[in-house]
């Protein structure tokens, strides 16, 4: 079990995070929250590429920093801007990268050859990677940060630049691989998350403002959303009386979810998303 235990992040005056406390075993986390949280700062401490200015996380009671090599081998990491030579392959950059693990030199072809065909690459194994796509990139990125089988996986904003299909297929890859390990994704995008993460983790104001199953944030909504149709030229003043969730427009008529103020008898109730309670959350 991973353990964040009182952890605040400061750098100087400027605190980051405080007071985190966090406990990651094996599934999906889905780390959400608007950019400048801190997303990215918790993700750097859980790989020991800084360090809390104060607290401690810990794996199975042994505080990470003192594991040093230990730690790191359990470890997979995709960084939110990963360097990568433009003019390596796939199957260049992957081999690359397990000789500087130091994997076993005669697993890491079958090795490479797998995690490339599991992110749907092999027929571009051997294209320079300056001809890739962002989504392509992403996918290269994924592999790599799986090389090593690690039972931690610490992914920051992995769905950033993919295409929708490009998107349904990252699901489907980390469904499959969440058996047995601990992945941790962070994004600012409600809908890479709902589907494939276990527990949802809001970042608001340098804490943890929730941390729960997609179904129960979904729960604490219920009976709290509605939908109505109205003429576009009331919407100004039905704004200021109602959070708006979601605005559809249909030639002279608007299509709202919302929440809070007198429910109009016109309204219909909907049924909550993810996405209506980060709304609620973050606004
Ligand atoms: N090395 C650093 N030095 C100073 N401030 C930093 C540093 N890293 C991040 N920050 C600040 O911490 C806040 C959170 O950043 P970050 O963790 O990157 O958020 P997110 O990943 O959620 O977008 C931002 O205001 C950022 O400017
Ligand atoms: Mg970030």
């Amino acid at each position: 079990m991973l353990k964040v235990c009182d952890v605040t992040k400061r750098y100087g005056k400027f605190t980051v995070l405080e007071h985190i406390d966090l406990e990651f075993t094996p599934g999906v986390y889905g780390l959400l929250a608007p950019n400048g949280a801190g997303k990215t700062t918790l993700m750097k401490l859980l790989t020991t590429l800084a360090f809390p200015t104060e607290g401690e996380i810990r794996y199975d009671g042994v505080e990470i920093r003192t594991m040093n090599a230990a730690y790191r081998e359990l470890l997979g990491y995709l960084p939110q801007q990963m360097g990568y030579y433009p003019n390596q392959s796939p199957i260049q950059f992957l081999s690359y990268l397990a000789a500087l693990k130091g994997m076993d030199r005669k697993l890491v072809p079958d090795r490479v050859e797998g995690l490339l065909e599991l992110v749907g690459l092999l027929d571009v194994k051997r294209k320079k990677m300056r001809t890739f796509s962002g989504g392509m990139i992403q996918r290269v990125g994924i592999a790599q940060a799986l090389l090593n089988d690690p039972k931690i996986l610490i992914l920051d904003e992995p769905t950033a630049g993919l295409d929708p299909s490009e998107r349904v297929r990252f699901r489907n890859i980390i469904a499959g691989l969440s058996k047995d390990r601990i992945v941790i994704l962070s994004t600012h995008i409600v809908s890479d998350v709902e589907s494939v993460a276990n527990r949802i983790v809001f970042l608001k104001d340098h804490q943890v403002a929730l941390e729960a199953a997609p179904e129960e944030i979904c729960l604490t909504m219920r009976g709290k959303v509605f939908e109505i149709s109205l003429p576009d030229t009331e919407l100004p003043r039905f704004e200021q009386s109602h959070r708006v969730l979601s605005i559809r427009q249909e030639h002279n008529w608007v299509h709202l979810r919302f929440t809070d103020g007198d429910i109009p008898a016109e309204a219909v109730p909907a049924e909550p998303t993810l996405e209506d309670a980060f709304l609620v959350f973050f606004r």
